[in-house]
């Protein structure tokens, strides 16, 4: 038996059992493998490597209230993944591969499965990336897909937070027509930079605006922005924002307690108006906004602008029932009423 402390895990990489894998090379995956070998190895031309040919997903698995085991939503991050895979050039699971070895990987590391009621689940990160040596700048049908797990917690180390943003006037995040939208590697190797300017000064998060015109909010480092106006969620419409699935879950979360959902560009200045503006993700589920600061220079001092949302730590009304509903369904305490569960058996 593992000694985990259910209650403290934070979003580390953490040792499991077993990882999940199937090899496609001409024209076909390979039978799934379930190896305890945490070790690839790969041709040091391999494309991602050098050209970042390389891809992944992140969902959630829940021990639920009834002691039943469910994925949330599975079947989303197989469709975001094949749109990404295309992007770059590479083969994709279909939905079914996709679900099996998710499925496989929860099932052979049940003992990393966060028991009912710690606010934890097993995290799982699907990857997806090219293997074919080659110095060419084409694309090559050959790709390992991966499949491993971790027991999650808080993102940010404590759950219902309300943390410190900043924009930083000097960094974008994704070019106009770019990458945005996929879940590639290379668009978060444009955030460790700044993330770690931001973090020394204090910040917890990064919030990108659009790289063209720097005119409108697109997202966070890791998450998509949404904010309350009286009964609306308003939530950034912009091709370099990625697709996630849990802002279009409380999407219909929220159309389903009455509220109105704008989908639009959202403009800096409207910061200023909003109740509530939140982070939203898998990883950080909802994480409010305490604040934000505008910077024209991250590394530098001056704060051109700063909005107020809640008094630091606090939590607004309508992000507390957001999360309460979306977490409830997620641990079996509510009824899913969409059918987002997907329910596996325990082997
Ligand atoms: C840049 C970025 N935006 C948004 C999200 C949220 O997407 P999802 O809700 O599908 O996890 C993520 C991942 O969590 C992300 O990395």
């Amino acid at each position: 038996m593992s000694e985990i402390n259910w209650d403290k895990l934070g979003f580390d990489a953490y040792r499991t059992r077993t990882v999940v894998l199937s090899h496609y090379k001409d024209g076909k995956w390979s039978p799934v493998e379930t190896t305890e070998n945490f070790s690839f190895t790969l041709d040091p031309f391999a494309q991602v490597f050098h050209y970042a040919i390389s891809c992944f997903e992140g969902l959630k698995t829940f021990r639920q209230k009834d002691g039943r085991i469910a994925i949330f939503r599975p079947d989303q991050n197989a469709a975001r993944m094949q749109r990404t895979a295309k992007f770059l050039g590479i083969p994709a699971p279909d939905k079914d591969l996709f679900i099996k070895m998710c499925t496989l990987c929860v099932q052979n590391n049940l003992e990393f499965l966060p028991p009912y009621g710690h606010q934890a689940s097993l995290y799982l990160r699907p990857m997806l990336f090219g293997v074919h040596p080659q110095m060419q700048l084409v694309p090559y049908p050959e790709a390992y897909f991966a499949v491993i797990c971790a027991p999650a917690g808080s993102y940010y180390g404590e759950h219902l937070k309300s943390f410190a943003g900043v924009i930083p006037g000097n960094y974008d995040r994704a070019a106009p027509k770019g990458s945005g939208s996929y879940k590639i590697g290379a668009n978060y190797a444009a955030t460790f930079k700044p993330y770690k300017t931001a973090h020394d000064q204090g910040y917890t998060e990064l919030l990108y605006l659009n790289s063209g015109t720097r005119e409108f909010i697109d997202e966070f480092g890791s998450s998509n922005f949404f904010a309350i106006k009286g009964n609306k969620y308003i939530t950034p419409l912009s091709d370099s924002v990625l697709p996630s699935i849990t802002n279009k879950t409380l999407q219909e979360v929220a159309a389903d307690f009455g509220m109105e959902v704008e989908k639009r560009p959202v403009r800096v200045e409207e910061l200023a108006d909003f109740d509530e503006a939140a982070a939203c993700g898998t990883a950080v589920v909802i994480t409010p906004m305490s604040h934000i600061d505008i910077k024209p220079v991250l590394e530098e001092d001056k704060v051109e602008k700063s909005y107020r949302f809640m008094p630091d730590g606090e939590v607004g009304e309508v992000c507390t029932k957001l999360y309460k509903r979306i977490t409830g369904i997620q641990f079996g305490e509510l009824e899913d009423t969409h059918g987002w569960c997907y329910h596996i058996e325990e082997k």
